[in-house]
């Protein structure tokens, strides 16, 4: 199965991706490109150390707010067909998806989100304005969900949640260091069972 991996920042998650696949856990799933909306980010070297070709499509700002997603997402959905891309999987991956590569990759896109969904999550709910969410609402665990994207944003169904405690004087960091332990575990087990599903939707 032929892996696309969406990425925006430093790409821990990528690099537990990689390390499965090097290990033979990734049920078979092969990831064959890494795509950052954003340039500079250290998940494209981790891409390159591993020898994944890396490209850097970013939003186009000449174009108004409005058509910004849904061009990138058809820029995206482009590259995924040309490529033969089986799975999508975004780990990290900030801006969201719409249109026609929702319906093309139905139950074929994974997205990782660092809270216990559908706590904490929607529009404007990411990286770490998650956590200091959850610290200020005096919530005693949090985690991370695996989940099939759909038209929303990180209303998909549920694949797999992790869960963690939130331990008293926690800051968004700690709190986010211990999610991401169990994150990269979560994304992981959700690729290797669909990868190992073959091609057929989940
Ligand atoms: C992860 O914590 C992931 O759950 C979060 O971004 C971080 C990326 O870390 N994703 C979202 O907030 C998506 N809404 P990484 O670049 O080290 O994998």
């Amino acid at each position: 199965m032929n892996i696309l991996v969406l990425v925006s920042g430093g790409g821990t998650n990528l690099q537990a991706l990689i390390d499965a696949e090097q290990a033979g856990v990734l049920g078979g799933g092969v990831i064959s490109a890494v795509i950052s909306d954003r340039p500079g980010v250290y998940a494209l070297e981790r891409a390159k150390a591993a020898g994944i070709p890396a490209y850097i499509e970013t939003p186009d700002r000449a174009l108004p707010r409005e058509d910004r997603r849904r061009e990138l997402s058809d820029r995206l959905l482009r590259f995924a067909g040309k490529a033969g891309v089986d799975l999508i999987i975004l780990a990290g991956f900030l801006s969201i998806l719409e249109g026609e590569i929702i319906t093309a990759y139905a139950n074929r896109i994974i997205n990782i989100h660092p809270s216990l969904l559908p706590k904490y999550g929607g529009p404007g709910m990411y990286g770490e304005r998650v956590h200091r969410a959850v610290l200020a609402a005096g919530e005693t665990e949090s985690g991370c969900t695996v989940h099939l994207v759909d038209a929303g944003t990180d209303t998909g169904p549920t694949l797999i949640q992790k869960k963690v405690p939130v331990l008293p004087g926690d800051t968004p960091e700690t709190l986010a260091e211990r999610i991401h332990g169990q994150e990269h575990a979560a994304l992981v087990e959700a690729a290797a069972m669909i990868a190992g599903r073959g091609n057929s939707s989940p």
